[in-house]
């Protein structure tokens, strides 16, 4: 064994499980239910996790339009059987847990919220990095006294770490920004599963000469090379890591817990965790496997995405590329597309492609090589190139944005804060929703998804009945 791994003092590698959010998030679609989660709930709690992520991301927008859950009640009953492990989301910054930037009274009121129903941890990132779209999200955290955790999207330009913009400067200049933020820890947020293992291990090592918060590193399996990463990342110091159980691990989602915990064993960075209680658990996510098998995604034969390794392009976006290329009858256009996306992604200012960038560079490298480039142009790609989501990691193309303010007559780029030019939301959102909404809850539901969540509360309170595809199988049993 690698002396690194022996000498010097003992430092157990903390865990954090996200079975119950991005574990079925990226193979099944978010479609678990939370009655689904209770059995193991309680057992969950004994493993000695550092904690438990169980909400955000896409989960608030699936339970409350295909699950008929009501969305905040998730941490709540969890919380009634995971008593000591601290539970943590993903917050979008300013876009909360929606697709856009939403007035800073109603993320204050979510984030109060969010705290009240149980959340100790936030993960807080930003689709461009741009930490003003933290502000207000952070303020709450703080006042409420819980704990933030600053996130920084992992991007590239290029197969492996380096270039003219993501480059171990950026991302080390982005932790420290975070630092000096307040954050409690920080998080390298790969979300594509495009950090290399050798790459991981000089950023995780620089992180560590300057900061002494915890780092904590979040990847996805989908390229295959997460688990050969988290073991450089460990060699390198990082305190925290995320695994799913193994039946929600691998794929799309996060490296399996049980293998990493023997692979510790016995090192100074040995998890001690139990990893037969580890497969017990596993048992019950495949008894209920035949209930989500419709979601998942199996229609290749590779486990991964060998693909990602050449273009960086996640595997989401592609998805989405190809069913927006065969609705405009264009399929076998799909190479210009991939040729296009560097190219628009350039001129949009490089953002990172995460939710939602992914998707609005991704529509309109479509649109430039169908329709000509930049005959066409999605509004939230003009709204983007005019900084209404906030800076670009490079500036963006100043031909492309004439353009596009040629066609928002008078308008000109917004430079500061994007929230500050958006007036409050919340009294308007109760003057239109009206008497439907009969709890603070209810009015945030509605304020984030007005259509989806007008029609969730009219299922929840009765005024129409919830269609059959979306009723529970059984009612969830309190405690
Ligand atoms: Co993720």
């Amino acid at each position: 064994m690698a002396d690194i791994m022996k000498e010097g003092p003992i430092n157990p590698v903390k865990i954090q499980d996200n079975t119950f959010r991005d574990g079925h998030q990226s193979i099944y679609a978010t479609r678990m239910r939370t009655e689904d989660m209770l059995p193991i709930a309680e057992q969950m709690d004994d493993m000695g996790f550092w904690a438990m992520e169980v909400w955000g991301g896409a989960t608030f927008d699936t339970m409350h339009r295909f699950l008929g859950e009501d969305p905040w009640e998730r941490p709540k009953t969890l919380k009634k059987y995971i008593k000591k492990t601290p539970f943590t989301m993903l917050l979008r910054g300013q876009n909360l847990v929606g697709y856009r930037n939403y007035a800073d009274d109603v993320v204050r009121a979510f984030v109060d919220k969010s705290c009240e129903v149980g959340i100790d941890i936030f993960r807080v990132f930003d689709a461009l990095n741009d930490l003003r779209n933290f502000q207000t999200c952070v303020e709450r955290i703080k006042a409420n006294g819980k704990h933030f955790q600053g996130a920084i999207c992992y991007s590239l330009t290029q197969p492996r770490l380096g270039g003219d913009v993501f480059n171990l400067k950026y991302f080390v200049d982005k932790c420290k920004a975070l630092e000096a933020m307040g954050a409690d820890s920080i998080c390298i947020k790969d979300m594509a599963g495009i950090v290399s293992p050798y790459d991981i291990f000089d950023l995780i090592s620089e992180l560590k000469k300057f900061t002494k918060l915890p780092v904590h590193l979040h990847t996805h399996y989908t390229s295959g090379m997460a688990s050969m990463t988290y073991l450089k990342a460990i060699e390198a110091g990082v305190d925290i890591v995320d695994t799913c159980l193994a039946p929600y691990a691998l794929r799309t989602a996060m490296p399996a817990v049980e293998p990493l915990v023997v692979t510790l064993q016995g090192t100074k960075r040995d998890t001690g965790m139990d990893v037969r209680r580890l497969i017990k658990l596993g048992e019950h996510l495949e008894k209920i496997a035949p209930k989500y098998q419709k979601h998942l995604a199996s229609a290749k034969l590779s486990l991964i995405d060998a693909g990602v390794l050449a273009h960086q392009i996640p595997g989401g976006m592609i998805s989405n590329l190809i069913s927006q290329l065969k609705e405009m009858n264009a399929l076998d256009r799909l190479d210009e597309v991939y040729a296009e996306i560097p190219r628009t992604r350039k001129e949009a200012g490089t953002p990172p492609l995460v939710t939602p960038t992914s998707q609005i560079v991704g529509v309109q490298s479509v649109m430039n090589v169908v329709a000509g480039r930049y005959k066409m142009i999605s509004n939230q790609f003009s709204d983007l190139m005019v900084g209404l989501y906030g800076q670009t990691p490079t500036p963006v193309d100043p031909e492309v944005q004439k353009l596009v303010l040629k066609r928002r007559k008078g308008q000109t780029p917004i430079t500061g804060r994007p929230a500050d030019h958006i007036e409050p939301e919340l009294a308007d959102a109760k003057k239109k929703i009206g008497d439907l909404a009969k709890t603070d809850e209810d009015l945030l539901v509605y304020a984030l998804y007005p259509s989806t969540g007008e029609q969730y509360l009219k299922w929840k309170y009765g005024i129409e009945p919830m269609p059959d595809n979306v009723k529970p199988p059984a009612e969830v049993k309190g405690k």
